[in-house]
Parts: structure tokens; sequence; C-alpha cells
């Protein structure tokens, strides 16, 4: 799950399809594409609205996405399309750039709509984003 700052919405991307697969083989992390929060706590406001939904973001910290995620992971979830573009600019060949879609097209294929950027707006922003997020891991776990 990658973002721009990895504080607020790959970090609740993340929470959200950890707590959803549970139960399965998956290993979920998240990254963003900058350094500007490289090793801070996901913004309080996203800890919040995860915690009202029993989910705790509180053991991560932030990182910037790297070259070697395309080793390690199958499926690499842009949260929008300034995001996509700069993960694609890194992948390495066809085969990087084949694992990387935005989130939203999982709910509606080949859209290419954003996860809005809360950091700036006003505190329902998270709430937005959340329900996003919650309906778009809904159809990656029904694919697994
Ligand atoms: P995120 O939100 O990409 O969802 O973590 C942002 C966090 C910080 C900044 C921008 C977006 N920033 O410019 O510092």
């Amino acid at each position: 799950m990658v973002c721009l700052g990895n504080i607020c919405r790959s970090p609740l991307a993340e929470g959200i399809l950890k707590n959803k697969t549970q139960n399965l083989d998956v290993f979920v992390d998240s990254a963003g594409t900058s350094s500007y929060h490289v090793g801070n706590l996901p913004d309080s406001r996203s800890i919040e609205i995860a915690n009202k939904n029993g989910i705790d973001l509180t053991y991560q910290r932030a990182r910037q996405f790297s070259e070697k995620d395309f080793d390690d992971f199958d499926k690499i979830y842009a949260m929008d399309t300034n995001n996509y573009s700069n993960i694609i600019s890194l992948g390495r060949n066809q085969s990087d750039r084949d694992k990387v879609d935005v989130i939203l097209n999982e709910l509606t294929p080949k859209s290419y709509d954003s996860v809005p950027d809360p950091y700036y707006g006003a505190g329902d922003g998270f709430q937005i984003v959340y329900n996003m997020l919650d309906n778009a891991c809904d159809a990656i776990v029904g694919k697994l």
C-alpha cells in the first residue's frame, strides 16, 4: 500500500487489509513515495479512525518505497494516480510495472480514481478515506 507520506492513507490501507486477512497467508505492508515522514508514526487522525474500527496502527513507522519492494511484493497498490506514476517510473522492467495498480481500480476497474489526500483537509476526510479503503480491501480479499 503506497501513498505520498506513508502517514495518512497507506497506513490505514495496511491496517484494514491486515485486519481482513488475519487467517490468510498474506503479508501486508505500506510505504510512501516521499521521504518526508520516514520513521514517523501514522497521523493521529488515521490512528483515531482506525481505533474506532478496532484496528491498531501504532506499531507502524513511515518508510520510503524502494526498488526492493518490487522483489518483496506480488501486488503494489498506489493510493492515487500521482503515486502510481511515481512507482511505475521506478519499475525496472515490465514485470515490476505489472505489479502496480491504483487501489480503487479494485472497485471500479480501470477507472484510475484516487483516494483523496486527507492531510490538509477537514476531519471528515479521514472517514471518507477509511470507507473507500474498507470497500477496496473487501474487493481485494474477495479475490484472494
Ligand atoms: P499521505 O498524506 O500521502 O496519505 O500519507 C500526506 C502526508 C503528508 C504530506 C502529504 C500527504 N506532506 O506533504 O507532508
